[in-house]
C-alpha cells in the first residue's frame, strides 16, 4: 500500500507531518534518488527515501494475515518457473510478507502470512506442537485397522515416525471408492499427510488444511485473506511462549 510521503516520513520518526511537508517543499527530500517537491507523492516500502542526503529507515509494522491458499499456488515468495506464488495475492501490502511453513502446490487451505520472523520461526518449531487439521479425500475406504495405524503413528522414512494423530472418517462413497477423512497432526514434515495415507494404502487425491491451532477458514473463500486481530496474534504468541 502506498502512503503519502509526509506520512511515511512521520511514521519513520523524521519529523511531524507538517514539518515533513516543509522539508519536501524545500527540496530536501529525494525518492529513489530524485528530489521530490510535490506533496501528493506516494511511496511504499520498496522506495528509497532520503532526507538531507540521509536514507530513512522505515520501521516496519508487523503484519499478520490468515490466507486461504488456493490449489495451484506455490508457498513461496518467488518461483523460478514463473508459477503463481502466495505473495502474488498480497501486492497491495507494503510489508514483505512470507508464509509460515508451507502447503504443497496442490494443497489448499489455511496459511499464515507475516513479516514477523520471530513468531513465524516459533510457530514452525515442532516443540510447540501446534495442531493442524486437514481434510483429505483418499482412495479407498480406510479400515479401522488403518485408522488405528494413522492414530498411533506410521513410519514416514528411515528416521521418522508420525506422532499421535486424531483421525476420523467424515464420509465415504462405495461407488467412487473414496473417503473424506479429517486428520489432525501437530508436526509438519514435508508431505506428511500424503505420506501417512500412502503408507496405509490410501493415497490422497485432494488435500485441504482447515485449521491451524485455534484459527479456521471461516468467512473466506479460496484466494481471500484477512488480517489477524490483535487478540488472535496475542493468542498465537502465548501458544509459543514458556517452552524450552
Ligand atoms: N501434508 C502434506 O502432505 N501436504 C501439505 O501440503 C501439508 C501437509
Amino acid at each position: 500500500m502506498a502512503i503519502r510521503l509526509q506520512k511515511y516520513m512521520a511514521q519513520a520518526g523524521v519529523a511531524s507531518r507538517r514539518a515533513s511537508e516543509k522539508l519536501i517543499v524545500a527540496g530536501k527530500v529525494k525518492v529513489n534518488g530524485k528530489v521530490v517537491t510535490e506533496l501528493g507523492t506516494k511511496v511504499n516500502g520498496n522506495d528509497f527515501v532520503e532526507v538531507n542526503g540521509k536514507l530513512i529507515e522505515q520501521v516496519e509494522t508487523k503484519e499478520y494475515f490468515l490466507f486461504y491458499k488456493p490449489r495451484g499456488v506455490i508457498s513461496a515468495v518467488k518461483d523460478d518457473k514463473g508459477r503463481k506464488v502466495v505473495t502474488d495475492y498480497f501486492t497491495d501490502i507494503p510489508q514483505r510478507l512470507y508464509p509460515v511453513g508451507r502447503l504443497d502446490y496442490d494443497t489448499s487451505g489455511l496459511l499464515l502470512m507475516t513479516n514477523d520472523g520471530e513468531l513465524a520461526n516459533k510457530l514452525m518449531h515442532p516443540k510447540y506442537k501446534i495442531e493442524k487439521t486437514y481434510v483429505a479425500k483418499v482412495k479407498g475406504i480406510p479400515s479401522n485397522d488403518s485408522l488405528k495405524q494413522l492414530r498411533i503413528g506410521v513410519k514416514l522414512d528411515d528416521h521418522h515416525r508420525s506422532s499421535s494423530a486424531k483421525v476420523k472418517i467424515l464420509s465415504s462413497d462405495k461407488k467412487t471408492d473414496t473417503a473424506i477423512v479429517s486428520i489432525t497432526i501437530h508436526e509438519g514434515r514435508y508431505h506428511q499427510v500424503k505420506i501417512m495415507f500412502e503408507k496405509v494404502g490410501h493415497p490422497v487425491k485432494k488435500l485441504k488444511r482447515e485449521r491451524y491451532g485455534f484459527l479456521t477458514l471461516d468467512g473466506l473463500t479460496a484466494g481471500q485473506f484477512r488480517p489477524l486481530s490483535h487478540n488472535e496474534v496475542h493468542k498465537l504468541e502465548k501458544m509459543v511462549s514458556n517452552k524450552r
